[in-house]
């Protein structure tokens, strides 16, 4: 396979794939720390989907009011419904603040108080006092919060010497004995196959949120990260956590921020009725999401939807002074103009839950290290392979996230993943040897997916994955409907092996080709999210069970691991969450009864 596609060689200490924020802010902290670095990027950097992250990131600064970061880990463990790992969310909690000043001395352009501090807004979940008070506590640059982030990491990276290769198309791990050893990679401008060598090797390559239909997701957000290491044997953990946020813009699916809400806006029904009242008495509008999106589907299915077919609800944003709205929500202010056609000033936004983010991911400590988890539960760290970011799960945030706490997953663990390469790689040292055999297996995968000549096109087969997913795994799930979605994502799948049409054989910016690498890497983690779901037969956060309504904490308080193989096979095996936590500075959290 080496002779019909020549590979050209590179030799790093670490390569990062993907330029997100954790991407980023991993490869700024490698590069900084004199690691060779070079990030592999599908888009160009300022273009990952990150870019489109609006509300904010959340530390407890206390720039608005009283806060403390063993608050904000209160919430992130109560918003995990219990299913977050409770060393890791203190981990990410506390080190909140120190990442967030650096990102301001980094040149971050963050809104500000009337005092010049960083502007701080409400979140859903996000409380003082363990839950007895509203924190402001959410950081944020207008509505465009990831866009600001973006860039200035990026120019950060660049100052400091990090190499980038952008619009290269990661295809496989390459790993020997368990270890990784690097990347192999497509450059999709002039075709050519290359394998990035790496003590140490960084997935940093997003979400999956392209598998539904319906997605706040970029069109590159395909989990390629995901399916690679499914592809090596290793398992991913509670896939069956897919967040719905409560405001997509109808039809489109375009995100309008929860900061919206967080400024006063406020969802009704068909009768004007603010619903969330009834739902959430004290935390309303700003519940968490999954309880917003269930509540959403809920007035719509007993018929006082809004709109020709009652089928979505109205978020209102007219009361509010035109004043705050042109300084604070400017983004969505343009969004909802161009995708809905509405002036937010004077009329409702026509809002649906929409798929936003993936819970699960690739296991891994605190430290970005991935963990192998051989079937029956033996715990390890794979050699030279890390993950951060939306395609890990370290686990922060359980069963479901909350608001603007992702962005901070990306600086926290980038930030730690660089820390982490810098104890334990000496720069510029020789690299394993590694068996050039090991690339024939990806090539040839590569090959055949470049030449297949069946009679369906790539469009269609993913169409029939997106609405298989948005029609059986969605925000509410039962027995029956998670199993017919199984049997439906098996046929489309078993069509996409043997039925596959590639049109364009060239190796130059071949969309068709680079769709189709995708799309496999998309039906492997529909796959897995289906048999997880239907296989947790309990409702926690994201996960609603329409026949097991409850969370049953004595079967279920415990992570999911599943594998994968070529032919869809997949193995479930178990790890117990973390009710620890990392110093005697904080008290672990029981689980307790579910109160909003
Ligand atoms: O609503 C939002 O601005 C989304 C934020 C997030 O998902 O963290």
């Amino acid at each position: 396979m080496t002779q019909a596609y020549p590979i050209t060689e590179h030799k790093y200490d670490v390569i990062v794939v993907g330029a997100g924020g954790a991407g980023l802010r991993a490869t700024l902290g490698l590069a900084e720390k004199g690691l060779t670095t070079a990030c592999i990027t599908k888009v160009f950097p300022t273009r990952s989907h990150t870019v489109s992250a609006q509300g904010g990131i959340s530390a407890a600064l206390g720039n608005m009011g009283e806060d403390d970061w063993r608050w904000h880990m209160y919430d992130t463990i109560k918003g995990s419904d219990w299913l977050g790992d409770q060393d890791a969310i203190e981990y990410m909690c506390r080190e909140a603040i120190p990442s967030i000043v650096e990102l301001e001395h980094q040149g971050v352009p963050f809104s500000r108080n009337s005092e010049g501090k960083i502007y701080q807004r409400s979140f859903g979940g996000m409380t003082t006092h363990y839950g007895k008070g509203n924190a402001l506590r959410t950081c944020a640059a207008a509505d465009q919060t990831g866009h600001a982030i973006l860039q200035t990491l990026y120019q950060q990276s660049l100052k400091h010497h990090a190499e980038f290769f952008v619009e290269y198309f990661a295809i496989d791990v390459i790993m020997q004995n368990g270890e990784c050893r690097g990347v192999l990679a497509w450059r999709l401008d002039d075709g050519t196959l290359h394998f990035f060598r790496a003590h140490m090797t960084i997935m940093a390559t997003g979400g999956y949120g392209r598998c539904y239909l319906s997605c706040t997701s970029a069109h590159t957000c395909t989990g390629d990260g995901n399916a690679m290491l499914l592809r090596a044997g290793l398992p991913l953990q509670d896939m069956e956590f897919v967040q719905f946020h409560p405001t997509g813009i109808y039809g489109v699916g375009c995100l309008i921020t929860e900061g919206a809400r967080g400024e006063g806006g406020f969802l009704v029904n068909s009768e004007g009725d603010r619903f969330m009242e009834r739902y959430a008495p004290t935390a309303r509008d700003l519940a968490s999401r999954d309880v917003v999106s269930r509540a959403i589907a809920i007035e719509v299915r007993e018929g006082r939807g809004v709109g020709v077919n009652n089928d979505h609800a109205y978020l209102l944003l007219d009361h509010l002074d035109p004043e705050l709205i042109h300084k604070r929500l400017p983004g969505i202010t343009e969004t909802a103009r161009i995708f809905a056609g509405i002036d937010v000033l004077n009329e409702p936004i026509p809002v649906i839950p929409t798929a936003h983010y993936n819970m699960g991911g690739i296991p891994t400590n605190i430290h970005g290290e991935v963990l192998s988890v051989s079937y029956g539960n033996n715990e390890s760290v794979v050699p030279g392979l890390m993950a951060i970011g939306e395609t890990a799960c370290v686990s922060v945030h359980g069963a479901n996230r909350l608001g603007s706490n992702s962005l901070l997953d990306l600086v926290v663990f980038g930030r730690a993943a660089a820390q982490r390469c810098a104890e334990l790689i000496k720069p510029r040292t020789q690299h394993k040897s590694v068996s050039k055999a090991l690339l024939d297996e990806p090539l040839a995968r590569f090959d055949a997916i470049r030449h297949a000549k069946g009679e369906r096109s790539i469009a269609d087969l993913r169409l029939e994955m997106q609405t298989v997913m948005q029609n059986h795994a969605a925000v509410f799930r039962s027995e029956e409907i998670l199993q017919q979605g199984v049997e439906n994502m098996q046929a489309t799948w078993d069509s996409f092996n043997a039925d596959k049409r590639i049109s364009d054989r060239s190796l130059t910016w071949n969309t068709d080709l680079a769709e189709a690498l995708e799309l496999e890497n998309l039906m492997q983690q529909a796959t897995v999210t289906l048999k997880s779901a239907v296989n947790r037969t309990e409702s926690r956060g994201s996960h609603a069970r329409e026949d097991y309504k409850d969370r049953d904490d004595d079967h279920w308080l415990k992570h999911t691991l599943i594998w994968l193989d070529e032919s869809g096979q997949s193995k479930i095996d178990y790890r117990p969450v973390h009710l620890h936590t990392l110093t005697d500075e904080v008290e672990a959290i029981q689980p307790k009864t579910r109160v909003y």
